[in-house]
């Protein structure tokens, strides 16, 4: 691993597992499906954005910030684990976060409000809206003025690059823990917001000569944008660490059909997926990320896309502290006596 010298801050994370998942692969009919556990990397309760995050704030302690500025939505598990990083790190988070006025306090807002992190709402739902980003740079600017030296961080552009470095680490880690298990994947699944995450990855496996088809599960955007932004992301990553190898553009294979009615919105698919899973190995997934992705392997599977000896990757990015967010779409879907048990008074 490369970690960029003094611009990589050690979180702790430690080596997460590789699990097989027999259950869910019987249950399925047959490809042996594993999970990466990055839902246990640590800090904050853990998820993938904590790999990004050592790269992000080696880089903003390295130019001596004391202040980090991010945006996201109100629900977003990225505000969650910053907030904690940047308490670990002694750094001020401050965000700007796309809300309703009467945000529920539950899920990761409640801890990302519980450190004490200062908020700003915004009321576009554009994580890419300029205005957002020019609303950042002009409190940055306010911070320096009092003296103070702020470090802006927005995933989906201008952070990106760096942030995809975590997940050359995260999947260099898992292609070491496949050849000890003597496991060569087909497939690999993994939810795709900003794309940094399935950036890495492809930029990993093409390092490596290992020939596994990612597929890149939206939760937000169109495919074609994802697809450019994750072309760049690939590039620019690897002249950061001097990887001479490219991601062509036809492996960079993401779908935009289980958004459902949006991000942030869990879909009936979502939300079966989380069932299934929890169901035959216990593990949490969440119904706005994690499940969508697993949504799709399902579908994979279903209609013959994977067959049946394969050996699928899903990449367990994390979320569930959102769970309790949506408990409502949950009990809409369980059985009234699944809720209310069997208790006989
Ligand atoms: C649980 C979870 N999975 C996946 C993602 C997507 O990761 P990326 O932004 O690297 O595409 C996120 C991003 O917010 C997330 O919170």
């Amino acid at each position: 691993m490369d970690h960029l010298g003094q611009r990589w801050a050690d979180l702790g994370i430690p080596t997460t597992p590789l699990e097989a998942a027999p259950h869910l692969s019987d249950a399925l009919g047959g490809p042996r499906v594993f999970f990466k556990r990055d839902d246990l990397t640590g800090v904050g309760l853990g998820g993938n954005k904590l790999r990004k995050l050592e790269y992000l704030l080696g880089d903003a302690l390295s130019r001596g910030a004391d202040t980090v500025i991010t945006t996201a939505a109100a629900q977003s598990n990225f505000l969650r684990i910053t907030a904690a990083a940047c308490r670990r790190l002694g750094l001020t988070p401050v965000f700007f976060v796309r809300a309703k006025a009467n945000e529920e306090l539950t899920g990761n807002a409640l801890c990302y409000r519980l450190t004490g992190a200062e908020v700003h709402v915004v009321s576009t739902a554009d994580p890419y809206s300029e205005s957002t980003i020019h609303a950042m740079k002009e409190y940055a600017g306010d911070l320096e003025r009092r003296g103070r030296t702020p470090y802006l961080i927005h995933l989906g552009t201008f952070s990106g690059p760096l942030a995809t470095l975590g997940y050359v680490d995260g999947t260099r880690e898992l292609i070491a823990q496949a050849r000890s298990a003597q496991v060569v994947f087909d497939h690999a699944f993994v939810a795709v917001g900003s794309g940094g995450t399935m950036a890495g990855m492809l930029l990993a496996f093409a390092d490596a000569q290992m020939p596994c088809t990612v597929t890149g599960v939206s939760v937000c955007e169109p495919a074609r944008r994802l697809t450019d932004m994750i072309c760049d992301f690939t590039e620019r990553a690897a002249e950061l660490i001097d990887i001479k190898v490219r991601v062509p553009r036809h492996s960079v294979h993401v779908i935009d059909s289980f958004i459902g009615a949006g991000h942030g919105i869990p879909s009936s698919e979502s939300l079966e997926a989380v069932k299934l899973v929890a169901r035959t190995e216990g593990i949490f997934l969440d119904p706005i990320y994690t499940g969508k992705a697993m949504a799709a392997l399902i579908a994979g599977v279903r209609n013959g896309e994977i067959r049946r000896g394969a050996n699928v990757l899903f990449m367990h990015t994390g979320g569930a502290p959102n769970l309790f967010r949506h408990a409502e779409a949950f009990r809409n879907m369980l059985d009234r006596s699944e809720i209310d048990g069997n208790y006989r008074g």
